[in-house]
């Protein structure tokens, strides 16, 4: 049975090879003082930046520049932003890039009018913004996260080692999101196949959890086959045009609360991978990548007809003259021979993670109850271990 729930998704969205010409339809909404969000630079590479500067320009804005925002951004990178807001009476927060600038945005939006400590405040009391929020929009560069058409938003705490997300309420989406599937032509393959394992693991966290007949489940399976399919195309040809606005247009619809609707969700695999993010700082959906067979291979009893279901229906794994359990690790071992086809991480190790640091990310790691199996700070250690 469906759970109760409310659906409205507050961000417009425009999407294809002209959209950015867009931009100019959505910033007469907004005051003079835009602070352009940015990354490392791949958007001065790749021409970006200066296309968006000369938009900006032409609708007579002042630009307040704001770039550097490093991948898993962090915390005093996030304190430079709101004082760079405050500065300039920003009226508008504009992030160009990936999931980092835009999650990145969203925290500075939510704290520019807040006296208080936005680490204290949103991460670690999880408390909802009580002063006024500035907008925020975006131009998206790297598909994965979600983060273009949700309210979410992932800070990094070194010092307390500590990567936490705090998903906001719909006031802190963004007003609107540019997806030009072109501009993710020039991520390096690295970058492409960490995005892709993130919205693939999206799916099953939200896929993951219940037993009753949803159309979120359904939904799920849709969008599982087609980045499965998608990927193997890009991998071989980045350049596809077809391949990657599927891509960037699934990782949208795996994050923005729609396959959630009507269920309880698992999200252990994000909590593993972040907590493991937090010590070693490496790319997201490595981590989640690197975790997920151990994970999954931990809770499939508990959910056995589900990970049935999942070898059927997403790998088309036949079910004649087997078992439930030997399906259901058919379907695992179809999963993992696709991520290593595209390349993603498989080891914690790989990701620089050591021994000694294990008994520090089951710590870190937050324990969710929505999935088939409530672990034990135990269980979570051996988890990891495997995962090493
Ligand atoms: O910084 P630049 O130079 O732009 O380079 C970036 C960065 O090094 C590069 N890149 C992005 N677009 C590019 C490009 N390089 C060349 N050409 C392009 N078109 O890619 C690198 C990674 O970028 P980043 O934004 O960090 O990646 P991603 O989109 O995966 O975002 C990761 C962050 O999002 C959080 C993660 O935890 C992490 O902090 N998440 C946010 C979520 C949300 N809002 O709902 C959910 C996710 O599960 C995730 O936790
Ligand atoms: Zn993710």
């Amino acid at each position: 049975m469906l759970g109760n729930f409310s659906y409205k998704n507050a961000t417009k969205l425009y999407f294809g090879d002209d959209s950015l010409q867009f931009l100019n339809e959505e910033l007469p909404k907004y005051g003079k003082n835009i602070q352009l969000i940015y990354g490392g630079g791949s958007i001065k590479k790749n021409g970006l930046y200066d296309e968006i500067v000369k938009i900006l320009k032409d609708n007579g804005k002042t630009i307040v520049e704001d770039g550097g925002v490093m991948p898993n951004p962090t915390i005093e990178k996030l304190r430079e932003g709101i004082r760079i807001a405050r500065e300039n009476n920003v009226d508008l927060l504009l992030a160009v890039g990936g999931g980092s600038c835009c999650d990145y945005a969203k925290a500075v939006s939510v704290s520019i009018h807040c006296d208080e400590d936005p680490w204290d405040k949103y991460y670690i009391r999880f408390e909802e913004p009580t002063c006024e929020i500035v907008p925020v929009g975006c131009v998206l560069t790297m598909a994965g996260t979600g983060s273009e058409m949700n309210a979410g938003s992932v800070i990094t705490n070194h010092e307390q080692k500590l990567k936490v997300g705090h998903v906001f309420g719909e006031e802190v989406m963004p007003k609107f999101s540019i997806l030009n599937p072109k501009y993710t032509f020039s991520l390096p393959k690295r970058q492409m196949v960490a995005g892709i394992y993130d919205i693939f693991n999206h799916i099953c966290e939200q896929y993951f959890s219940g037993e009753d007949d949803n159309t979120s489940d359904y939904l799920s399976e849709a969008l599982m086959k087609s980045v499965v399919h998608s990927s193997l195309i890009a991998i071989e040809n980045p350049e596809d045009y077809e391949a990657r606005s599927n891509i960037m247009w699934t990782a949208t619809w795996a994050l923005n609360t729609l396959i959630a609707k009507g269920k309880t969700t698992d999200w252990m695999v994000h909590m593993l991978g972040q907590a493991a993010g937090a010590y070693t700082d490496a790319t997201h959906g490595m981590t989640l990548s690197a975790v997920s067979l151990p994970y999954y291979r931990y809770i499939m009893p508990y959910g056995l007809k589900k990970f049935v279901r999942f070898a059927e229906e997403v790998w088309n794994v036949s079910p004649s003259g087997k078992t439930d359990e030997q399906i259901a690790e058919e379907g695992l071992q179809e999963m993992e021979k696709w991520m290593r086809r595209i390349g993603v991480a498989m080891s914690l190790s790989e990701l620089g993670a050591t021994e000694d640091m294990i008994d520090g990310i089951a710590d870190a790691t937050f324990i969710l109850e929505g999935g088939y199996k409530v672990l034990t700070k135990d269980e979570v250690k051996q988890i990891l271990k495997e995962s090493l």
